[in-house]
């Protein structure tokens, strides 16, 4: 990142409307997006395919080195199979939270997110953006809400895209996802010690892109 490409880091956990706060925000401002647990999706995605145990730390980590991803018009491909939507399932999602519990998955990972922060600027998505990848972003939001009301969105969203799911099997699984992305030694989820939190619980996504947009001109990052 150079000091003249700003970023806005917004971290959370799963279900927090951060993907949707995310989009609307960079295009609100013009500004570029990193859905970074994409790239931890597709490393899962990859080494599943493969056939690699998910305790191989090694062979995971060149997984993720050696991604031959393309991102075209809205869809991502994966070598050059279109995995727009299996990347997105549940299974998917968890399988990249274990692989994303990896130091050296993290590492191989790492500089592919810095090298995002381009002009005109950079809405990094994710868990870790605020206090490993961007620790020097000007703008960095915590957005989180209960495990009810993320369930519930998590399966609105999933029916929108045709897949089919269990609003309490999505809340165990959120839970659970929870637990082990908090509890991780390497880039945990937590708030940098400088984030604006907000609890969207009761927001709707409007109320939630305000406050960001609010907080960005007040830094000088946009214009009123
Ligand atoms: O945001 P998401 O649900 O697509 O992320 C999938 C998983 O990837 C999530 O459970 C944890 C991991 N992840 C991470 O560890 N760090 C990030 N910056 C983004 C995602």
């Amino acid at each position: 990142m150079t000091e003249a490409t700003p970023v806005i880091t917004i971290d959370g956990p799963s279900g927090s409307g951060k993907g949707t706060v995310s989009a609307r925000v960079a295009k609100t401002l013009g500004w570029h997006v990193l859905d970074s647990g994409a790239l931890y999706r597709l490393a899962a995605y990859a080494a599943r395919k493969s056939g690699i145990d998910f305790k191989n730390q090694p062979q995971l980590s060149e997984i993720a080195r050696n991604l031959r991803v393309r991102f075209e018009q809205g869809r991502i491909f994966l070598e050059d199979e279109d995995v727009s939507l299996s990347i997105r399932t549940e299974q998917a999602g968890n399988d990249a939270s274990r692989v994303a519990a990896m130091p050296e998955v993290r590492a191989a990972l790492l500089d592919w997110q810095r090298e995002a922060a381009v002009a005109p600027g950079l809405i990094a998505d994710g868990r870790d953006m605020g206090t490993t990848v961007f620790p020097r972003a000007p703008l960095k939001v915590f957005l989180t809400a209960s495990a009810e009301e993320r369930a519930k969105r998590r399966y609105k969203q999933l029916k929108e895209k045709g897949i089919k799911s269990k609003i309490s099997d999505l809340a165990v699984e959120i839970r659970e996802r929870d637990e082990r992305d908090r509890s991780r030694a390497a880039s945990p989820l937590v708030p940098a010690g400088d984030a604006m939190v907000i609890d969207s619980t009761a927001f709707s996504i409007e109320q939630v892109v305000d406050q960001i947009l609010q907080a960005a001109q007040e830094r000088g990052l946009a214009k009123p």
